[in-house]
């Protein structure tokens, strides 16, 4: 397995290309012309490592880059044949489009929602060919729009694929406990994972969930059910087969 060797600074190089860390809270480094800024600590980076010493996606969608550097380095780490990614920054970033540009079957969106059905579906079916294999969502950490993201690219990843949510725990952090913290008015995203728990005990979607304290995966199932048992998702939820007795569940 590739061990990547990260420098005191953050820095590490993979593939050719250079990245730095940074997971300041604000006023991150913008990517420059020769290296590009990761929003990931090593936890991330050893766990992805890890992920693709065994598993080797043809097509990656990614949600959320910021400045580009988490892109690269999955690109770097998997080398699928495709690649694409949504931002909603309409802020273009310019030495990951340098880099796209010079590489044959990789894309980005910026201006774009996780939640957008529309360019999704064009996304999965024009750019990667209808081979998603590998998602992950680094973008909003809400859990609407984490859940819509996943509601409609999980019946399009292809059976053995993963689907990667970062930053499930946030609510449960100390930061995160007083009435003015941050996100303290929405949801939290915990409430996803347990009901895709609910969704793994329910169908056979799914054939593992891999939860760490920061990220989690979900694996589909390999068997053949393709489109059909996954696709009753199309005018419903995919949550729509959760069997809970009949019984509620609240949300924190
Ligand atoms: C934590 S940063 C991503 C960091 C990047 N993946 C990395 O590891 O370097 C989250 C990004 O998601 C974007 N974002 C937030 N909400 C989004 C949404 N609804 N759809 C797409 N992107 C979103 C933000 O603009 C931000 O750039």
């Amino acid at each position: 397995m590739h061990r990547i060797a990260i420098g005191p600074g953050g820095e590490f190089s993979l593939g050719g290309e250079n990245f730095v860390i940074d997971v300041s809270p604000k006023d991150r480094r913008p990517s420059t012309s020769d290296t590009f800024t990761i929003v990931k600590n090593e936890p991330y980076l050893r766990v992805y490592e890890q992920l693709a010493a065994g598993f080797s996606p043809r097509s990656i969608l990614e949600l959320g880059i910021f400045q580009g550097g988490s892109y690269v380095l999955l690109d770097k780490l998997f080398k699928p044949r495709r690649m694409s990614a949504v931002e909603i920054s309409p802020q273009p970033v310019e030495p990951l489009l340098r880099y796209i540009a010079a590489m044959e079957g990789r894309f980005v969106h910026f201006s774009t929602s996780q939640c957008d059905r529309e360019i999704l579906g064009q996304i999965v079916r024009d750019e990667l060919a209808d081979e998603l294999d590998l998602v992950v969502d680094d973008a909003s950490h809400t859990y609407e729009q984490t859940k819509a993201a996943f509601e409609f690219l999980f019946p399009l990843l292809r059976p053995g694929g993963a689907y990667v949510i970062e930053d499930w725990s946030w609510a449960h952090a100390p930061r995160y406990q007083s009435p003015d913290a941050p996100l303290a008015k929405r949801r939290a995203l915990s409430n996803l994972l347990f009901e895709q728990i609910m969704l793994m005990g329910s169908t056979s979607l799914i054939a593992e969930i891999r939860v760490w304290k920061f990220l989690y995966l979900i694996r589909k199932t390999e068997t053949a059910f393709g489109r059909s048992e996954a696709g009753k998702a199309e005018g419903g939820s995919i949550f729509d087969q959760i069997l809970s007795r009949g019984r509620e569940w609240s949300l924190i």
